[in-house]
């Protein structure tokens, strides 16, 4: 029989698409969707599916055991937009559910967990470009700082317990198949729905700032080869730098413009503006490609070609 593969937050923007790649690779049957709201999609139904709120130990042990669980992806969070605004409720959420998985890892209840990490573990005084992998971090944002601890918390379960975690510090990720939830990084997906709708966007961030990005496509590969690398070869067990492209609002502006001659773009900043601020310009990820084997496919060009289409076929089965 496959191993089985429980994905916690399988609704969401990542987990939606991992769901839908993992169970292309192996089989619908080995790969059981989880999340606290019923599916979304028609595409997701397509397989097992369960509820499940990640912060109650008991029902996630229960999902785990009833399907004969050997591997977890724990996607659930709430993001750094969401999470300014409900500080406790953010760290309870992003921490207890970490807790769960890991400590189901030290029963031996599972064999493998993936948890995403973030840019937001650094902080301003952390250096902006080519960020390395280690380097200051002092993050300001309570996602960050909940991903920070987080990372630490994997570290320890690895060296003390043993447990085969596996991380990466996602940037900004863009795609269009699954809204985003709530994060800083929101306005590289907004605007190419609003270029193809009304020909014009208002960004929450400002021209000139740049912030590490990806694809969804890449960060999904990424995902799935860090999951399938060699236990050894996974030398870091807090989370790996990860980096796609790096661009700015007016950046993305001027290649969506190349396509829609029409497009404007107005500026007006809000809260957001200090947490992208704080965060890097642009990420060394030298170990990742080192150690695993990382590589990215998508730049720039590609990316908004790629959006652009995907929007609009969207647009077209409504
Ligand atoms: N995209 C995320 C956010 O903006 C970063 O991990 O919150």
């Amino acid at each position: 029989m496959p191993s089985k593969i429980l994905i916690v937050g399988a609704c969401g923007q990542i987990g939606s698409e991992l769901t839908l790649a993992l169970r292309d690779i192996h089989g619908e049957n080995a790969v059981i969707a989880s999340d606290i709201k019923a599916p979304t999609s028609p595409e997701l139904s397509g397989g097992p599916f369960e509820i499940l709120d990640a912060t109650d130990y008991e029902s996630f042990k229960s999902i785990v055991t009833t399907h004969d669980i050997d591997t977890v992806y724990m996607m659930a969070a709430m993001l750094s937009g969401t999470a300014e605004k409900f500080p406790e409720k953010g760290w309870d959420l992003n921490m207890t559910s970490l807790f769960n998985v890991l400590n189901l890892g030290k029963e031996n209840l599972i064999n493998k967990i993936f948890w995403p990490s973030s840019i937001a573990v650094f902080g301003p005084t952390t250096p902006k470009v080519d960020t390395p992998q280690q380097t200051v971090m002092e993050p300001t944002t309570v996602y960050g700082i909940s991903k920070q601890a987080g990372e630490r918390w994997c570290a320890y379960y690895h060296k003390r317990y043993g447990v085969d975690v596996r991380s990466i510090r996602y940037p900004g990720l863009i795609s269009y198949k699954t809204p985003p939830g709530g994060g800083t990084t929101d306005y590289a997906i907004e605007i190419f729905h609003e270029a193809l709708k009304s020909q014009k966007y208002t960004s929450f961030l400002s021209a000139e700032t740049a912030l590490p990005m990806m694809y969804m496509d890449d960060a999904i590969h990424a995902t799935i080869s860090i999951m399938d690398a060699p236990s050894d070869s996974v030398k870091i067990r807090s989370s790996y730098n990860l980096a796609g492209v790096s661009f700015t609002p007016e950046e993305l502006y001027k290649e969506i413009k190349k396509q829609i001659p029409d497009f404007e773009l107005a500026y007006e900043t809000d809260f957001r503006q200090a947490i992208a601020d704080s965060w890097p310009n642009s990420i060394d990820d030298t170990e990742a490609r080192t150690d695993w084997g990382w590589r990215h496919d998508f730049n720039l060009e590609m990316i908004v070609k790629e959006m652009l289409e995907g929007v609009k076929s969207l647009e077209e089965v409504k």
